[in-house]
């Protein structure tokens, strides 16, 4: 199973032996890096008494606890490489023994692998061993990130207000539209727990019966605030310098909106130098410092720009004028 950080794929990993006919048997997580080779192995695969010092009684394994159920080695691209050896072997031989022992075990399990990592380029760097990649490799399960799935948004938020509206005591909680917007047009670098999280975190902060923009952290609020729209060059063509010039001139209107209509800080907020916002500002017409004219030119289209609904995933403000705020 792979698949970045917070994609799901340990939930994968326990669908797959929930709904197998190993359900009534053991799933056993084993993780794969946090151990050293020795101590990983002894935990794999057992001891027998007086295998090492300490080693005061005999000990079973994962494998073994996990006979006829599913072993799931979590991060497998963290096994040290001695440890991939003998996993390669345990999976070809089906039977091991234990450490010091001389006894073969044998064991009917399920593996299951997750790796966050791209395995085969660890496989050409040397630190995967190939043979257990291909091993591995019978069936692959790829998780793709949350931001190339925005279609499962909306479903898992509303998953995680049920589950999260149920534990808090507010059942019937409910998103607003701008805010699953918002939630949609994010791209989720955390993936699905980082989605979880800010659900989490909304139902708890909420007062009242729905959950609107204000309860959505301001990182994930600043995708709304700016996203380049998506223009289709449409069948006939479109002219570039019109398009780079409409979309200049609705920069600079819109920075010298936001910056009260004073020039340096409008040059500011969009990095150039004053004096090249004074020539645009000359060679559009763009009367400055007049707020009202400003805010009257919103709302108008974005001239040439045609952009085709269709392709428009995320229907924006364009070029991140806010064209819901007005005085
Ligand atoms: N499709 C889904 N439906 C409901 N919850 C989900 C779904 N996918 C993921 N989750 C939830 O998101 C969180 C992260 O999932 P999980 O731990 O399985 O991710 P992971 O891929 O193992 O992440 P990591 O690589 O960081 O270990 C969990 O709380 C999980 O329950
Ligand atoms: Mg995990």
């Amino acid at each position: 199973i792979e698949g970045e950080s917070g994609t799901g794929k340990e939930l994968v990993a326990r669908a797959l032996h929930t709904h197998s006919a190993r359900t009534e048997f053991p799933f056993v997580t084993v993780n794969s890096g946090n151990l050293p080779h020795d101590l990983l192995e002894s935990n794999l695969f057992g001891h027998v008494k007086g295998a090492f010092t300490g080693a005061l009684s005999a000990k079973k394994g994962l494998f073994e606890l996990a006979d006829t159920g599913s072993i799931f080695f979590d991060e497998i691209g963290n096994m040290p490489f001695e440890t991939q050896a003998k996993l390669l072997g345990v999976i070809q031989e089906r039977q091991f023994m234990r450490l010091g022992g001389v006894e073969t075990i044998k064991v009917d399990v399920r593996i299951i692998a997750a790796t966050n990592v791209d395995l085969k380029r660890m496989v050409d760097e040397g630190r995967f061993r190939e043979d257990l990649y291909y091993r591995l490799h019978v069936i692959t399960v790829h998780l793709p990130a949350l931001r190339e799935r925005k279609e499962d948004i909306p479903l898992l938020v509303q998953h995680f207000l049920s589950k999260y509206g149920g534990e808090n005591d507010r059942p019937d909680l409910e998103i607003t539209p701008e805010a699953l917007d918002v939630l949609v047009a994010y791209d989720w670098p955390g993936n699905v727990r980082e989605l979880e999280n800010v659900i989490e975190r909304a139902v708890v902060l909420s007062s009242g019966p729905r959950i609107g923009n204000e309860l959505i952290p301001d990182h994930v609020r600043a995708t709304e605030q700016f996203q380049m729209p998506r223009i289709v060059v449409p069948p006939d063509g479109i002219s570039l310098k019109e398009v780079i010039g409409a979309s200049e001139r609705q920069l600079i209107e819109s920075a010298l909106h936001e910056a009260g209509g004073v020039q340096k800080r409008a040059a500011e907020l969009l990095r150039i130098k004053p004096t090249t916002l004074n020539e645009m500002i000359k060679r559009y017409g763009i009367q400055s410092g007049q707020r009202r004219r400003v805010s009257k030119r919103k709302g108008q289209s974005p001239a040439p720009a045609k952009s085709d609904s269709k392709s428009t995933e995320t229907a924006q403000a364009p070029l991140g004028v806010d064209t819901t705020r007005d005085n």
